[in-house]
């Protein structure tokens, strides 16, 4: 049976041209696209992808708004060429019948024009709130059609995917009468950035790893993000979410399951996604009543970054009064499996913390303490640390022998930094939208991924929804570490058992250069 276009892995020749660009032809419409992330993150990228030749010779971008603008005004946050502005139409509508009837009858002019096949690229870069409608609305204004032949529609939708298992649930059977699932492009960021992808190649095309990759050499595992952002301009959006919800059930839970799956038959798309779904189906369920507790939540108050004064987040603006939002989380994960039974899983996220950063690190067992350890120089255990941002590495530490007579020991570490080898400057959203045109949805997430991580947090969202922190939040100084009740999600299984200091691993690399 002939496969679909939307049927092909990534591997397959077939998405690209002899001049190395996307072979289909395209209109990209960007919903939402007059507002903050159309300008901030996917015209930039588009306008990347465009200069190094790798979107299709024929497309156009086709920006849905409701306020009047031009393209000047739409394009005025960057500078970009006249070859990418002239690539651009803004259609001033909303999502009623007649606003749609406006939309098709604009993208069945640019097609005509440009040679151009009914291939939609639609991105909903607007509120959840309006996925849904939008997406009805494309399907009874006739402009959804299956994939069939070479023509093909479809859904990029960005986070947040839902708010809790309910929203998750009924979100996806609202895509899913108007798309089919393969033509739904659940972005997750974090899924873009080259050195998460890396933890795949890293733990597949190394043999020395993945013999040691499991219960009976890791300790424990800790997945750390740390920003120096409040909530900024957003905080409508992030006190209505809070830090469980924008980045543990996404971003952090994506790397956990990058970092434990099995290996996939294939590198194709749903290969991928089976086997990180099986690693969401392995997760011990949340007890919350369990000692020492899985979860803590913080929230900043009044601090100093970088000796500036800066508000706690009780006087962010947008924020509402004596909120109990969390703006820091610290987490304990098992996966039962048996790979991974017995080895901790720790998470952590939090804002307006002292410095930025993303890492993780993999601890390994200690050996006996038989020939070297002596007090003044004891036999650490090894460590693998990703660092996935603002650096991009890899560090192995080690235990190696000082010089002299005797055996004196030191830590050490073997380093390996992106930026030695590599440019590294491309965002995740180039590599997303591209992917997004070409038809791979392997880094985009699947219906079942986001159900399974909303239905293993639901407990949590629950619980603590139902206990208001009143006085007891704000519990950390914006710049610090968090809060010290952080350490209370630890297990003491191992000695010294403690949140790792990441910000040793902040100079291992030349500062990255900018975009
Ligand atoms: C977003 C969250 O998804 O990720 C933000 O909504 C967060 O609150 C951001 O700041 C972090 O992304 P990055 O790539 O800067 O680590």
């Amino acid at each position: 049976m002939p496969m679909s276009v939307d049927d092909k892995s990534r591997s397959s020749s077939n998405f690209f041209n002899n001049k190395g660009r996307c072979k289909d032809s395209c209109l990209i419409i960007i919903f939402g696209g007059s507002g903050d992330l159309a300008k901030r993150k996917l015209f930039p990228a588009l306008a990347n992808l465009m200069f190094k030749k790798l979107l299709p010779e024929q497309f156009k971008i086709v920006a849905v708004g409701r306020k009047p603008m031009d393209i000047p005004q739409l394009l005025s946050m960057g500078k970009y060429s006249e070859d990418f502005a002239a690539k651009f139409e803004y259609l001033q509508t909303d999502y009623s019948p007649e606003g749609i009837k406006k939309l098709k009858a604009t993208c069945d002019r640019l097609c005509k024009e440009n040679n151009i096949p009914p291939n939609y690229l639609f991105y909903l870069a607007i509120p959840p709130a309006g996925y849904s409608e939008v997406a009805a609305a494309l399907k009874k204004g006739g402009m959804v059609h299956q994939p069939k032949g070479s023509h093909w529609c479809r859904l990029v939708v960005e986070k947040p995917y839902g708010r809790d298992i309910e929203s998750a649930v009924a979100l996806n059977e609202d895509l899913l009468s108007c798309f089919a699932e393969k033509q739904i492009y659940r972005i997750d960021h974090y899924l873009g950035k080259e050195a998460v992808q890396n933890l795949l190649v890293f733990r597949f095309a190394n043999s020395v790893f993945e013999p040691i990759w499991n219960h009976h050499y890791i300790d424990h595992v800790q997945i750390s993000h740390s920003e120096i952002l409040g909530a900024e301009d957003r905080a409508d959006y992030f006190d209505q979410s809070g830090l469980l919800r924008d980045m543990i059930q996404n971003h952090l839970m994506q790397i956990l399951s990058l970092v434990t799956m099995e290996p996939p038959v294939s590198m194709s798309a749903d290969s991928l996604r089976d086997e990180k779904v099986k690693v969401l189906r392995s997760l011990r369920p949340l007890d919350l009543t369990e000692e020492p507790p899985v979860a803590v939540r913080g929230q900043y108050g009044p601090g100093l970054i970088k000796g500036q004064p800066v508000n706690g987040y009780r006087e962010e603006k947008g924020v509402a009064p004596g909120t109990s939002t969390e703006t820091f989380v610290a987490m304990r994960m098992h996966i039962d499996n048996f790979r991974w039974s017995g080895v901790p899983f720790y998470l952590r996220s939090g804002k307006r913390l002292g410095r930025k950063g993303t890492e993780v690190v993999v601890t390994f067992k200690k050996l006996p303490k038989i020939l070297f350890n002596t007090k003044s120089t004891p036999v650490n255990n090894n460590r693998i640390v990703f660092k996935i941002q603002p650096q991009e590495a890899i560090l192995l530490e080690l235990t190696s022998k000082n010089p002299g007579q005797s055996f004196d020991l030191s830590d050490t570490s073997m380093n390996f930094c992106y930026s030695d080898h590599f440019d590294t400057s491309a965002d995740a959203y180039e590599r997303l939208l591209i992917d997004a045109v070409l038809g791979d949805p392997t880094l985009f997430v699947r219906s079942d991924e986001t159900e399974l991580s909303w239905k293993y947090l639901d407990p949590l969202i629950k619980g603590w929804a139902a206990q208001s922190m009143g006085s007891h939040f704000p519990n950390y100084v914006a710049g610090s570490e968090g809060p010290v009740e952080a350490t209370h999600v630890l297990l003491s299984h191992a000695e010294n058992m403690e949140w790792l200091d990441f910000a040793k691993y902040d100079n291992v690399c030349p500062p990255p250069t900018a975009p």
